[in-house]
């Protein structure tokens, strides 16, 4: 017996950073959007709890015991007094540069999989508090669809979309340290008052009708700044999107993944393909929005 879970990417539609909390953490008030592109985690039973992983970027994976989707199957292994001997294999398909969640994705996969192979009946509650012991992006991999949340990014409310949203990601080479681009926020806000973040009520607004328009005009990420001083070069992608016509440009997260809001599908192609040639990416996906969370197929 296995069982597969299909888990998708997330972009960060708008992401307010506060200032460092004495834990090292910062505040957030971080709008989680799922994208279309997907992994899928599948668990059987084993000797003892292995990783392997397949698909384009494969090999950037880590397939150690510091594998977040073998971290999410000791830590429910754990609670219910189960050994967690488990393969787990991960078809990877979403970008693994950073920052659209993969890892966070495989690790919310890893466990609806794993209460499934166990039974051991699980709660929501139970898998999402797990979650959030993981990573502060991982209760919404498992949730999907679009969410705001606030403390670490952990703490969601989920929102309703009113429409499609089409969107390309440029997938830079190399990846960048999510520690890191927050550790260059604090350099680059130091000595400023960084004021608490707040959930833009246009943007939400943008999302429940399901505007592009509206959309793009408030997109933000407040650690933009602090990605494109650790890496300059993600400025001449965004500047390539634009060009091919995307309504907006953002990096995702902590990235150095850039987001692109296009009008439509066949704008999105157009953008990809711009991008794909300009030689300001490693390569270019499409994708649409919202997507359904960690799903057992
Ligand atoms: O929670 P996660 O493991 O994804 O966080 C990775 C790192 O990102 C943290 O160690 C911290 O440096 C930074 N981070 C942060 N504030 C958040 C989320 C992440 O400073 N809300």
């Amino acid at each position: 017996m296995s069982v597969t879970v299909r888990v998708p990417a997330k972009v960060n539609v708008q992401l307010a950073v506060g200032a460092p909390r004495p834990d090292g953490f910062h505040d957030l008030a971080n709008v989680f959007l799922a994208v279309g592109l997907y992994d899928e985690v599948n668990v059987s039973p084993a000797d003892a709890l292995t990783v392997t992983c397949s698909g384009p970027d494969a090999a950037q994976v880590p397939l150690d015991a510091g594998n977040l989707a073998a971290r999410a199957a000791l830590a429910l292994a754990e609670r219910h007094g189960i050994a967690p001997d488990v393969h787990i294999h991960i078809s990877k398909d979403i970008p693994v540069a950073g920052g659209m969640a993969g890892g966070s994705a495989d690790a919310a996969a890893a466990l609806v999989a794993c209460d499934a192979l166990w039974a051991t009946g699980a709660t929501r509650d139970e898998l999402l508090a797990i979650c959030a012991e993981l990573g502060s992006d991982v209760p919404f991999s498992l949730i999907g669809g679009a969410a705001l949340g606030v403390g670490r990014g952990e703490q969601l409310t989920p929102i309703d979309v009113g429409g499609t949203f089409h969107w390309v990601f440029a997938v830079a080479d190399g990846g960048l340290s999510t520690p890191a681009v927050y550790g260059e926020f604090d350099r680059l806000t130091a000595g400023t008052d960084v004021p608490a973040p707040e959930a833009s009520p246009a943007l939400l607004d943008a999302l429940r009708t399901g505007s592009t328009d509206v959309l793009a005009k408030a997109l933000s990420n407040d650690l933009q700044p602090a990605a494109l001083s650790l890496r300059p070069s993600l400025a001449d992608t965004l500047a390539a999107g634009t060009g091919a016509g995307a309504l907006a440009a953002l990096v995702s997260g902590s990235g150095p993944t850039t987001a692109f809001l296009a009008a439509d599908a066949e704008a999105a192609r157009k953008i990809a393909d711009t991008l794909r040639t300009s030689g300001t990416c490693r390569t270019a996906r499409v994708a649409v929005s919202p997507a359904p969370g960690a799903t057992i197929v």
